[in-house]
């Protein structure tokens, strides 16, 4: 089998698949309070998500991570990860991963262990149950930290994502880190990313650079650049006091883009080759039009990779936000 590699000699390993558009929250820098959700026949089947999995991973592909929306909330979601257990069985097919909002990880996190999930990424922005709510606007904290809690006692490692806001968890950013620390999880602060349309924006003025987030971290610990990368786009540093990891992922003021080495499905089967683009291919013909043959999805697979672009334009350092994307985040799962 040939492998996946694109036009920039990088080698495709990694399929990020959104599950679901919907979610049980509102947070305001990645939705609008009313939004309008995808009909359902839209969507591929948990029948095609698995057909389009294996295909990926039978092309070379090592890694799925499930997101959304809220991947958790897409009906008998369940159903497709033990589906891709058989997978994780076989060999070639390393992780199965996900990146959720916590809510209803209490309910799941036993039955993802089963399937062979061991990490999960979950989006926590604040301690503050009143911010919380604030933030995510449908959310509660509390349903949240027992999410963490399940998952944690189920054998997962978490890692928790923060997107840095300015004005808004400036102040936590050590009770953040050592709350982190203290219950033994990794931590990875992200820059706000101008997708989608979300209602009374200000990307600039929510806009906390990193770089300024970790002069801050400075003042109390010392950093320590690490070498590792795993082939996403985030950067860590250890705390030599306390042996912690942070990672951070910058993509307004550091471009990552060279050692890319994932491409995005939707739920409606579109694959998106690049989350700072608009371009993608339709793979939910070449599937549904052809039940008996992966032969021509292979290929649209391989035409879609073909066209990968270099990189993202995500850039605010002309004062104004360019290089936006009119997609929201929870259209290709971040
Ligand atoms: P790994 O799978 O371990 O690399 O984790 P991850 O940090 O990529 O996954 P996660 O779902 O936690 O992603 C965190 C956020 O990083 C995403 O929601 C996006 O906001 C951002 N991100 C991930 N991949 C990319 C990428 O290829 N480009 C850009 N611009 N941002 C990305
Ligand atoms: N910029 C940066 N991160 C975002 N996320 C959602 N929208 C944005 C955005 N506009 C994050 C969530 C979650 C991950 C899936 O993407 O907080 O951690
Ligand atoms: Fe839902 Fe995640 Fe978007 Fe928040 S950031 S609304 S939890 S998909």
């Amino acid at each position: 089998m040939i492998p996946l590699v694109d036009p920039f000699q990088r080698a495709i390993s990694y399929l990020r698949v959104s599950v679901t558009d919907r979610c049980d929250f509102r947070c305001v820098y990645c939705m609008s309070e009313n939004m309008t959700f995808l009909p359902k026949k839209e969507l591929l089947t948990l029948e095609e998500l698995d057909r389009m999995c294996s295909t990926f991973i039978r092309l070379g592909v090592e890694k799925l991570r499930i997101t959304g929306g809220e991947p958790l909330v897409r009906r008998d979601i369940m159903t497709f990860f033990r589906s891709m257990t058989r997978h994780l069985e076989a060999g070639t097919f390393k992780e199965l991963t996900l990146t959720t909002n916590g809510s209803q990880l209490e309910r799941f996190a036993g039955d993802l262990y089963e399937a062979g999930v061991r990490r999960v990424n979950i989006s926590l922005d604040t301690l503050d149950e009143q911010k919380f709510a604030d933030i995510t606007r449908w959310g509660r904290l509390p349903q949240v930290l027992k999410g963490i809690d399940a998952a944690q006692n189920a054998g997962l490692r978490v890692k928790i994502n923060t997107v840095a806001l300015k004005g808004f968890n400036e102040d936590e950013l050590f009770t953040l880190t050592e709350w982190c620390h203290d219950r033994d999880m990794d931590l990875t602060f992200i820059e706000v990313m101008p997708m989608g349309d979300i209602g009374n924006e200000d990307r600039l003025g929510q806009y906390w650079k990193l770089s300024d987030l970790r002069d801050e971290l400075r003042k109390k610990y010392t950093l320590t650049d690490l070498p590792e990368r795993t082939g996403g786009p985030a950067r860590y540093v250890r705390v030599e006091e306390t042996g912690q990891k942070i990672g951070f992922i910058t993509p307004l003021t550091h471009n990552f883009c060279e050692s890319c080495n994932r491409v995005r499905l939707t739920c409606t089967g579109e694959l998106f080759m690049c989350l700072g683009q608009e371009d993608n291919a339709d793979l939910r013909s070449a599937l549904r039009n052809h039940p008996n043959s992966d032969a021509p999805l292979e290929q649209a697979i391989r035409d879609a990779i073909a066209m990968k672009p270099k990189g993202h334009d995500f850039d605010y350092s002309r004062q104004t936000v360019d290089g936006r994307v009119s997609r929201h985040m929870s259209h290709t799962g971040g």
